[in-house]
C-alpha cells in the first residue's frame, strides 16, 4: 500500500491520486474527518482502490507510532510513504507562538522522520520501496520571517539526501520533492502571500514531477521553473541577497 500524510488536500491529495492510478492501494492520514471520508471517495471513484482514511494529528509527540499501529492493525504494509502533511506560519520569529512553532517541528520534522524510521525496515526486508519527502524550493533560501519553516524544509532536504546514500542497492530509494510557489491551501494556513505569485504551480503539476521522480529513484526533485529558479538562485546568489529579497517579498 501506499501511506501518504497529508493525502486529504493540495499536493499530497495528487500525489495519492496518480498512486491510485498506478493501482497502489491507498493510505490518507490528516486531521479533518470530514474532508478524509471525501478524500478516500473521491479516490475510490476514480480508481478501485481501497482506500483507508485514518484521522491521526502528526504535530502530536507520539504520532507517528499512532499511526503505524492502526496500519498494522488494519494488517496492511507499506511500501511506499509519501511524507507531505506540512504547514508554515509567516511571522517574525521572536512574535512565534512557542506551541504552535512546537507543533510545526513536530509535524514538519519529528513525525516525517519517525514515520520513514519505522516503516523502512519492512521495505529494506523486501527488497522494494519508496520514500517521498515533500521539502521546498524554501529549503535553499533564508527568508527572514519563515525562519523555523524553512529550517524544517532545509532539515528534510538534508535528511532525505543522506538517507538515499544509505539505502544505495537495497532496492529502496528515498527522494526529497522540493516545489517552489504552488496553488493549495498552504498559504491560507500560513498566513502570506507566496514569494511569488506569477509562475505559480498548480498540484498536479508538483505532484506529476514527484511522482515520476520517487518511482525512478531521484534523489531530489525541484519542479517547474519557478521552483528551479528559487533553488537555483539561492546556490549562486550571496545569503545576504536573498535575505534582502524574501524580507521584501515578505512584507507585501
Ligand atoms: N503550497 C506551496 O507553495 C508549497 C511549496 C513548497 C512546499 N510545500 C509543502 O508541501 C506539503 C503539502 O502542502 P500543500 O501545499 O499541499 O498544503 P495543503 O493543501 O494545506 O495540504 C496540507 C495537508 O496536510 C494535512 N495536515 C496539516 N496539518 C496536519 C497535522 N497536524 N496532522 C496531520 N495532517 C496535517 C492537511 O490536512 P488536515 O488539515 O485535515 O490535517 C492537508 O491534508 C507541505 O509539507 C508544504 O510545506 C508547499
Amino acid at each position: 500500500m501506499a501511506l501518504i500524510t497529508g493525502g486529504t488536500s493540495g499536493i499530497g491529495l495528487e500525489l495519492a491520486e496518480r498512486l491510485a492510478s498506478a493501482g497502489y492501494c491507498i493510505i490518507i492520514v490528516a486531521r479533518d474527518q470530514a474532508r478524509l471520508e471525501l478524500a478516500a471517495a473521491q479516490l475510490s471513484l476514480d480508481q478501485p482502490c481501497e482506500v483507508l482514511p485514518l484521522s491521526v494529528d502528526l504535530s502530536k509527540r507520539d504520532a507517528a507510532y499512532e499511526v503505524v499501529d492502526l496500519v498494522e492493525q488494519h494488517g496492511r504494509r507499506v511500501d511506499v510513504l509519501v511524507n507531505s502533511a506540512g504547514v508554515g506560519r509567516r511571522s517574525a520569529f521572536v512574535e512565534q507562538d512557542v506551541e504552535a512553532m512546537l507543533d510545526m517541528i513536530r509535524l514538519n520534522v519529528a513525525s516525517l522522520t519517525v514515520l520513514t524510521r519505522l516503516l523502512l525496515p519492512g521495505m529494506l526486508e523486501r527488497g522494494f520501496g519508496r520514500v517521498l519527502n515533500v521539502a521546498s524550493a524554501t529549503a535553499y533560501a533564508a527568508d527572514p520571517t519563515m525562519a523555523v519553516h524553512n529550517a524544517t524544509k532545509a532539515y528534510v532536504l538534508s535528511f532525505t539526501e543522506s538517507l538515499a546514500e544509505e539505502l544505495r542497492g537495497t532496492g529502496v530509494t528515498a527522494t526529497a520533492l522540493c516545489p517552489g510557489p504552488t496553488r493549495t491551501n498552504f498559504y491560507d494556513d500560513a498566513g502570506a502571500l507566496p514569494a511569488m505569485t506569477t509562475g505559480m504551480m498548480e498540484a498536479y503539476e508538483v505532484a506529476e514531477a514527484g511522482f515520476r521522480g520517487m518511482m525512478e529513484g531521484k534523489t531530489v526533485v525541484v519542479p517547474g521553473a519557478s521552483g528551479k529558479l528559487l533553488a537555483g538562485l539561492a546556490r549562486l546568489i550571496p545569503g545576504t541577497v536573498t535575505q534582502q529579497v524574501a524580507r521584501r517579498l515578505g512584507r507585501r
